[in-house]
């Protein structure tokens, strides 16, 4: 899904917040009634009023019921009665005017107080004949609910925040940790430490983080192997260079000396050109590598390309037979011509190194559904199997690996540095094609070499 990361934190919010608020609700109701009553030993003290109200009614009459009214009145600082069940007062009961006025009954002990009511209730507690109560307006001592204000403020403020700092943290650290890890992660590639990656460690969030960190470790493997091609070319770039150098130290030496000035210029120059050829493949190359560019801005005709070059291969290589077998046109739109020129040049010309005199290479080239298959066969002696991916890395010669593992062979004959089917790889894929190199027989058994077969879309938008 697309915007996981995005839902989720949705989800997370709304149902948070319903949760929230049904939460602040659900304890402010709880606290307040659970508030609303009035406390047990309270409860206990107006029955006992009552309760003694009752035994000077019984023993000692009206006016000494009277007498206590006003005394508990005093001590309780509010409005104390006693009435018949037809609201009578007896014992010089005042007349309480709100309670005659709006309610004209009392409250039982045990009910519940309305804490939002200013005035305070008047509690009834009825005496042994039933037909007598006292009356009393709650003591303001005696009143439930002192602590609601804060118990709201807690319940409205300080809830509402420390749950929206919990639910905040928790969103945090689903957001931070995996940015931490991919922080840690980044720190450590820059600092020099090219195999470290995400790997599956974020795999299973399945959201927008999951995505960049796929899309660093792409990044990472692209730069990593970058930075290790580069530096191996730079590596077999200045071990290549240690040949030529040698030889143009020797050639000096030998001008100084006059030895033989002639022929030693003659091999400075030689050197010299071989180092130039040498630098500028190695840097095409390299930037072939880091740009990964699209050479993509011509139209031409690929038989005439191709006709060019064996023309001119033709007249380099006198001793060998170069077939070509090629339609009438084929037209590449959207390509390079100079960099698959190069390509085909270097592919024909190895075909013909390394065919023996006489022998024949055969340059073919036919339509496919999407564009263009070009073959190139030779007769020679092929590349060993198990090199045959090697050939297009930089720097490889097969001659070059067997002596590197100790065999003994002749290396007189191999004149190039291993780049050029490098630069063909590269160039290629930057039109958009493909090549590869394979050993074949011929059903007769009568040759046998290797063939470079390479894949061409007719125009490289369509292959990508
Ligand atoms: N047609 C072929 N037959 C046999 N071996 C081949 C053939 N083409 C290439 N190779 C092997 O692959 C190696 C790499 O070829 P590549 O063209 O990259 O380099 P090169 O020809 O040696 O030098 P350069 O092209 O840089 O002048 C060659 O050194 C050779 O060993
Ligand atoms: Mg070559």
């Amino acid at each position: 899904m697309k915007y996981t990361l995005f839902w989720r934190m949705c989800t997370v919010i709304g149902v948070g917040t319903v949760l929230l608020f049904w939460a602040i609700d659900w304890l402010t109701n709880h606290t307040e009634s659970s508030m609303s009553f009035i406390a047990q030993e309270h409860q206990q003290q107006l029955l006992d009023y009552g309760k003694e109200a009752d035994e000077i009614w019984a023993n000692e009459g009206e006016e000494a019921l009277s007498v206590w009214v006003k005394a508990l009145q005093e001590k309780e600082q509010t409005w104390v009665g006693a009435v018949t069940s037809n609201l009578n007062p007896i014992a010089d009961s005042t007349i309480y005017k709100p309670f005659f006025d709006r309610f004209q009954y009392g409250r039982s002990v045990e009910w519940k107080i309305h804490l939002y009511f200013q005035d305070n209730p008047v509690m009834e507690i009825p005496f042994a004949d039933a037909n007598t109560h006292l009356l009393i307006e709650l003591p303001q001592r005696m009143r439930p609910g002192a602590m609601l204000l804060y118990a709201n403020a807690m319940l409205q403020i300080a809830l509402p925040l420390i749950l929206l700092c919990i639910l905040s943290l928790v969103l945090y650290r689903h957001v931070m940790s995996p940015l931490r890890k991919l922080e840690n992660v980044t720190k450590s590639f820059s600092a020099g430490h090219y195999d470290v990656r995400t790997n599956a460690s974020l795999l299973e969030r399945n959201d927008e983080l999951t995505r960049l960190a796929v899309t660093f470790d792409k990044m990472a493997d692209r730069t990593s192997k970058l930075i290790y091609n580069q530096r191996q070319l730079l590596a077999d770039l200045s071990h290549e260079l240690r040949t030529p150098l040698t030889r143009i130290d020797m050639a000096v030496d030998f001008v100084e000396q006059q030895i033989n000035p002639q022929q030693a210029l003659a091999r400075l120059r030689y050197e010299a050109s071989t180092m130039r050829n040498l630098v500028e493949d190695t840097l095409t190359l390299a930037w072939l590598n880091t740009e990964s560019p699209q050479l993509d801005t011509e139209e031409f005709d690929l038989v005439e390309l191709i006709q060019v070059i064996c023309e001119d291969a033709r007249f380099e290589y006198p001793d060998k037979n170069l077939v070509s077998t090629l339609p009438e046109k084929a037209t590449l739109t959207q390509s390079s011509q100079i960099a698959l020129g190069q390509a085909i040049e270097n592919i024909i010309r190895n075909a013909l190194r390394h065919t023996p005199e006489k022998s024949e290479v055969e340059v073919l080239l036919s339509s496919t559904e999407k564009g263009y298959r070009l073959c190139v066969k030779d007769n020679g002696p092929g590349v060993p199997e198990h090199m045959l991916g090697d050939i297009f890395k930089p720097f490889f010669r097969v001659d070059k690996a067997r002596v590197s593992k100790g065999e003994r062979i002749d290396t007189s004959q191999s004149t190039g540095f291993g780049l050029g089917l490098a630069l063909a790889h590269r160039q290629i894929e930057a039109v958009g094609g493909t090549i590869k190199a394979q050993n074949y027989t011929d059903v007769a058994g009568q040759r046998s070499g290797l063939k470079i077969q390479i894949e061409l879309p007719s125009s490289s938008a369509t292959a990508r």
